[in-house]
């Protein structure tokens, strides 16, 4: 399976902290905002990654991660010109998805867990071998703010809507999605929606039609925020900061990542360790590297 980051958008209720930078590249904590969501494919075992950004802001983004190969995997990039909505990632991206299953994060997810890459890694391959689609909903007090999925008593989902003013639920719909090579099709035929967006839950609808929809919860022992406002951005912050200074390892190191999976060796991690040798990260790559880290 590929992988797909959205990291476009206006970013105009950001502004002024967005004018003139990207706003997944702002940092949360002590990284940019993309490791996060980049570090949940990368743990779901995707190797294959498309980052969408805006028409300004794409080099910025091939400036940060280049092609990929000093993680072991291969980052491509390709412009949004307009925000035209979530599923028109699959639009953009439709030439590198190809005939395969992708997943999709949006750049301002963040998720943290304990068992997460298991559960990511077993829905992914539930995709690969059955088809259809993977979403994963989490119980949250302000449900109208996304996604919002109903389930009947079995846990069958009844209905997807996207914000909406009564919800049927308390369950949101993460901005993580496994899809089988379906989606470009469903996502290019679907029209834009009152605002003007091509929206996932649309696709997500048409795949719940065809009943080739299913949904895994992420229970209250998972932290699943979105680092969209001033708010949530410091809140994730306060958040990473807390567990890395409690545990004195890092969460969304992309270069760990890499290193744990086995997809650089020490001596590729140390390289990275000697180009951030006067931060703190780079302090915490050598000692990964050394053998002093878990
Ligand atoms: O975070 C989960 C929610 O994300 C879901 O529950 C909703 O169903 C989904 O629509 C989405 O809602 P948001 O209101 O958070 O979407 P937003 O427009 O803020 O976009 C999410 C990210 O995707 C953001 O980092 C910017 C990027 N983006 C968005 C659009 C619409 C793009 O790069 N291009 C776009 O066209």
């Amino acid at each position: 399976m590929k992988g797909i980051v959205l990291a476009g958008g206006r970013g105009t209720r950001l502004y002024p902290a967005t004018y003139s930078v990207n706003k997944h590249l702002l940092p949360i904590y002590d990284k940019p905002m993309i490791y996060y969501p980049l570090s949940v494919l990368m743990l779901s075992g995707i190797r294959d990654i498309l980052i969408i950004s805006t028409p300004q802001d794409t080099d910025r983004f091939r400036k940060v991660l280049g092609d990929g190969s000093y993680l072991g995997i291969r980052l491509q990039y390709e412009v949004q010109n307009e925000p035209r909505g979530i599923a028109d990632a699959f639009v953009v991206g439709s030439h590198f998805v190809g005939d395969g299953p992708v997943a999709l994060i949006l750049g301002d997810n963040f998720f943290f867990g304990h068992g997460l890459p298991d559960i990511l890694r077993r829905r992914k391959q539930e995709v690969e071998e059955k088809g259809g689609a993977y979403i994963f909903a989490y119980y949250v007090q302000n449900p109208s703010a996304y996604g919002v999925v109903e389930f009947d008593a079995d846990w069958n989902v009844i209905s997807i809507e996207e914000k909406p003013e009564n919800p049927r639920s308390n369950y949101a719909i993460t901005g993580l999605y496994f899809f089988d090579s379906r989606v470009v099709e469903v996502a290019s035929s679907i029209p834009p929606s009152r605002r003007g967006e091509k929206e996932i839950t649309d696709v997500l609808n048409a795949y719940l039609d065809a009943k080739s929809l299913r949904v895994q919860l992420l229970g209250r022992g998972f932290a699943w925020l979105d680092m969209g406002t001033h708010d949530s951005m410091l809140e994730a912050s306060v958040f990473v900061s807390t567990i890395e200074k409690r545990q004195g390892l890092k969460i969304g190191c992309i270069e760990e990542v890499a290193y744990r999976m086995g997809w650089i060796d020490r001596e590729g991690l140390l390289r990275v360790a000697r180009r951030y040798s006067n931060s703190g990260y780079g302090e915490y790559l050598l000692r990964l590297a050394e053998g002093r880290i878990l």
